[in-house]
């Protein structure tokens, strides 16, 4: 054990203060700034009380007190006949320090299982937006559950039949199964049953629970190239070979899937409003991609987030609806109601109704049965479409301005994506300009935009930003399309110096 130290002169104890009382606590920040900067070290003694207490001029008692509040927190330790030291378990890198603050965050023993590690890689990926201008994902207050949904559910909530006292089918509330069928047929021409449809916890549930069920250790699947995080994220906590196929005007090309890996046992993909790109999968492609999953016997899952918000003329109609027997249908209340509520569905062959009940009743056995009720009551009583009705106007107002906001603010080098669907618009960047600094520019000037290139499998594909519009105000969002306008054009002489470096290589070659 280090020696005891003759004379305690740390710098963190030249600073205290009388005049700003409290000197007990100043002393125990003192002590915690020494052991994160390592000045003391773990297992070394301290000076006892009675010593630290005349050469810093405090009280014993404060001492008393300082040691005392440093032990409950962990960085202290009592030795037996020997006084007090620094914990000898503690490490430097334990002691994490925010502002004035500090924390022990203990490493954990041992090395993490890869598992652990790819999970927590995942919870970064996935972390909500702030829900700053431009955000994405975010709803309008308009989206928000109004009077009708309040009143619908304190209604719901005091009927018994809405909340029993046991669980419940971990398929859902058969009130609300047959809603959602009555629903997904006349709005997405999807075909099924009520018993075809499972209630999840959103589309991510069903992201996790049909890779889990589709695919085993090892398997091979084709995902969209730049795809939607969440998708990534579940294949990338998986033992699977994920091959990443481009998307191109006419979304994913399958001749090239096949040509790539033409083993694959499923494909999931973004037909109605490729995400973030935002076509539409062609007819010709939607076709290609169903005769592959005949041959292969292999099966697709249509990740259908967003197509009740379409601005342009009907929706195109789901994938699933032109062969339900290779499909599985996931949709989401996450747009057109709120995502907290935390209610999606997964439309599934016969074959799977039964993996799919299981898998769920593994995973939390199923959805909170009150919610189910409310929202099938929303919908059987025809709020559901009026509120879709309603929010579609709005965002279709939002998104106006902010198309003319983006032209009127924005570089002429930043690029609109044509899209006439969902909550989001993407604009591209020239060569040169780097996305992932622009929105941690962003971030800085109060606004939150998505960067593109890492959504691609390189990490580095085309550079664009993905603009929210749905829950900020007309207002917010000229006054955030402006602010961005300024930030992109300080990235100006990158756009001149890649368009020169690009002409001088072009001078060259000639
Ligand atoms: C493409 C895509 N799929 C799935 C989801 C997840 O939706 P949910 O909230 O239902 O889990 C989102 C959410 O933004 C999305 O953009």
């Amino acid at each position: 054990m280090p020696r005891l130290r003759s004379s305690f002169s740390l710098p963190s104890l030249k600073s205290l203060d009388r005049s700003l009382g409290r000197m007990g606590q100043q002393l125990a920040q003192g002590l915690r700034h020494a052991i994160a900067s390592g000045a003391l070290r773990p297992g070394e003694r301290l000076p006892s009380t009675r010593t630290l207490s005349e050469s810093l001029g405090v009280s014993r008692g404060m001492i008393v007190e300082a040691f005392d509040q440093l032990k409950a927190e962990g960085y202290l330790e009592s030795l037996p006949r020997a006084g007090t030291a620094v914990a000898r378990e503690l490490h430097r890198s334990d002691v994490e320090r925010t502002g004035n603050d500090f924390k022990i965050t203990p490493r954990p023993k041992g090395r993490l299982p890869a598992s652990a590690k790819r999970f927590s890689a995942v919870e970064q990926m996935l972390r909500p937006q702030a829900g700053l201008p431009l955000a994405i994902a975010h709803p309008a207050d308009a989206a928000a559950p109004d009077e009708t949904w309040r009143r619908l559910g304190n209604r719901v909530r005091a009927t018994r039949a809405a909340a029993p006292s046991g669980y419940i089918d971990p398929r859902g509330v058969p009130e609300l199964r047959e809603a959602i069928a009555d629903h997904v047929r006349r709005a997405r021409a999807v075909r099924c049953t009520p018993e075809q449809v499972i209630i999840t916890a959103g589309t991510q549930q069903g992201l996790f629970l049909s890779a889990q069920l589709l695919l085993g250790r090892g398997d091979a699947v084709w995902i969209e190239d730049p795809a939607y995080p969440g998708i990534s994220a579940v294949l990338g906590a998986m033992d699977v070979r994920v091959t990443h196929v481009r998307v191109d005007q006419n979304g994913m090309d399958v001749e090239e899937a096949r040509d790539l890996c033409p083993d694959a046992r499923a494909a999931f993909v973004t037909p109605s409003h490729q995400y973030p790109l935002g076509m539409p999968m062609s007819m010709g492609r939607r076709l290609s991609l169903l005769r592959w999953a005949e041959e292969a016997d292999a099966w697709i899952v249509e990740d259908d987030y967003d197509s009740e918000l379409r601005y342009a003329g009907h929706p195109f109609p789901s994938l699933q609806g032109l062969d339900p027997s290779r499909v599985i249908y996931l949709g989401t209340m996450s747009k057109v109601l709120f995502s907290s509520m935390r209610i999606g569905y997964a439309i599934v062959p016969d074959a799977l109704v039964a993996a799919f009940g299981g898998a769920r009743a593994v995973v939390d056995r199923h959805s909170p049965s009150a919610d189910q009720h409310v929202l099938a009551a929303f919908m059987k009583e025809g709020h559901l479409e009026a509120h879709i009705r309603r929010i579609r106007s709005a965002y279709s107002e939002r998104r106006n301005a902010l198309m003319s906001a983006i032209a009127a603010y924005l570089p002429d080098w930043a690029r609109l994506q044509p899209s006439d669907q969902g909550m989001h618009l993407v604009v591209w960047l020239p060569k040169g300009v780097n996305d992932v600094k622009v929105s941690s520019d962003a971030r800085e000037a109060g606004i939150v935009v998505r960067p593109i290139s890492p959504l691609y499998a390189s990490g580095k594909g085309r550079a664009g930003l993905m603009l929210g519009f749905g829950g900020f105000s007309i207002a917010a969002l000229e006054r955030a399309a402006k602010d961005l306008g300024q930030l992109l054009r300080k990235h100006a002489p990158e756009v001149r110096r890649s368009a020169a470096g690009r002409s001088a290589k072009a001078g060259k070659a000639r």
